[in-house]
Parts: C-alpha cells; structure tokens; sequence
C-alpha cells in the first residue's frame, strides 16, 4: 500500500516550482490533488500532470491572500472529493527591498500572501478536518524566518509568522487528530531563486555544508513523510530542508 493511499490533498501555489513538485510526488504516493494557484494555465499542467498518473486532480485558480477564493476553493473540494486530509500551504512571493526603502505595498503584499494566505487556507479548511477528526497540515516557511535576510524584512517576517501561526495551531488542532507542521527549505533551485543575482547565489553555496543547492523534490519528499502515518507523533515542528545552512 502506498503512504497517501486514497488521501485528499489541497497544496497551494502548485503552479511551478515547490508546489508542483510537491503536488505530483503527492499523487505519486497515492493521495488525490486538488492544485491551486494564481496562475490558472500551470495549475492546470499539474493537474493534467497528474490524471496521467491515473488520479483524481482538480485545478483552481486561487488567490490565497483573499479568504473568498480560498474558502470557494475548500468549499468546492470538499464537494468533489468528500474531505480534505492534506493541507499544504506553500503560494508564496518575495518583494526584497532594504528597510529603509520598503513601501507599505511591499510589505502588505508579501504579508498578505505569504502570512494571512497560510491563515485563510488554514480557517478555511480547519473545521472539515476537525470533523473528520484527521489532518495533517503543513506550511512552507523558510530557513529566512529562523535567521533573518538584508533586504528580506518583508519576507522574513512573513515566514517567521507562519512558524508561530504553525506552532499555535498544532496547539488548537492536535485534541482533534490534526498534526501542523512547517519545513523551512534554505536555496532551491526555483524560478524564485533564479531572479537571485549570480554573486548573491555563490555566496549562498559557501554556506551550504552539502555543497548544493535544493531541488524542490528535495522538500517534497520530507512533505510526503510529514503527511504518511509514519509521522503522526511530530506536531508544531519546523523541519530545516536546506543542506545543513542553519544549524
Ligand atoms: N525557492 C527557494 O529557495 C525557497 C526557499 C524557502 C522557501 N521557499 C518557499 O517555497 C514556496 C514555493 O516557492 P517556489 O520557489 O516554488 O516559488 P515560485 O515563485 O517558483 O512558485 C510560487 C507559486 O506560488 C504562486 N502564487 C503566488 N502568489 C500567489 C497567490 N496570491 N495565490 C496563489 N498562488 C500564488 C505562483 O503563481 C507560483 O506558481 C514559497 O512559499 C517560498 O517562499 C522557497
């Protein structure tokens, strides 16, 4: 029997990158997927992606920072598929700019996004979770939210809040059988990180002890194990996935 056997998974940001990378090794493992993204046209490549693997998937287009989409989005798969077992929040952006220059729109941007979209999709989803009694919810924040960036307050804050807003809610849920979690990835190789000046991704590399940079398939298997039954003892932790950069 494979891990996710029969699960039903929503992941957020499932458009490119980590999210759908994580959305197909998800289906890989058993689960059905409902993807969503901002970007209906990648989305709906993840979702074809996967129903080639003959499994279930939806595709939705989805801002997470507006809680009417998301709650349309759970609503909707909730629907179709019965339940919702795996939530993983992973839409995020980046606006870097030093202190000091940062508007109030690049601060709220981010924040909404990356912060209050974790918070929506996780309102959203919660009370169907606790009815079923079962959940297993998992957040991507960054090795940035632990240790900080020049020229990332923004996003630093963001992903420091979505460990604390993790961490509380594993605290809320776990009487009802729902484990929160976080994973904290350092560099992966993204299109996110390719907007990073070349300079800047040498010195990132020195302080990489495995010497690499991540692959998003990389943080998709500790999210695969994080959503099995096999961790369902490990509530309100963050997992580095970032080659030994934070210790
Ligand atoms: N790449 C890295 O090195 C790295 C490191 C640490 C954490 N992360 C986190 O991993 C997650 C995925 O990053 P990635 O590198 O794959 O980035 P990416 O830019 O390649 O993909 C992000 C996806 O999120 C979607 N998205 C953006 N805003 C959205 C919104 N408002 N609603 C719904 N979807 C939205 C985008 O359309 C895109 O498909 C992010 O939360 C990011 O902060 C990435």
């Amino acid at each position: 029997m494979q891990a996710l056997q029969d699960k039903i998974a929503i992941v957020t940001g499932a458009g490119q990158g980590i999210g759908q990378a994580i959305a197909v090794r998800l289906a890989q493992e058993g689960a059905e997927v409902i993807v969503s993204d901002i970007n209906l046209q990648g989305v709906e490549q993840t979702a074809s992606q996967i129903r080639q693997m003959d499994r279930k998937s939806l595709a939705l287009k989805v801002d997470v920072a507006n809680f009417e989409d998301v709650q349309a989005m759970v609503q909707k798969s909730t629907e179709e598929f019965g339940r919702a077992d795996i939530l993983v929040n992973n839409a995020g952006v980046t606006k870097d700019n030093l202190l000091v220059r940062m508007t109030q729109q690049q601060w709220d941007w981010v924040i909404s996004v990356n912060l209050k979209g974790t918070f929506n999709c996780t309102k959203a989803v919660a009370p169907h979770m606790m009815r079923n009694r079962y959940g297993r919810i998992i957040n991507i924040a960054s090795v940035i939210g632990l240790v900080g960036n020049a020229g990332q307050a923004n996003y630093a804050a963001s992903k420091a809040g979505i460990i604390g807003l993790t961490k509380s809610a594993a605290k809320e849920l776990a009487s009802r059988g729902i484990t929160v979690n976080a994973v904290a990835p350092g560099y992966i190789q993204t299109e996110m990180t390719e907007r990073v000046p070349e300079q800047a991704k040498e010195t990132f590399l020195k302080t990489i002890p495995l010497r690499r940079p991540g692959l998003p398939q990389d943080v998709a298997g500790v999210i695969v194990f994080l959503a099995s039954d096999d961790a369902s003892y490990i509530t309100g932790q963050v997992i580095n996935i970032d080659g030994g950069m934070v210790m």
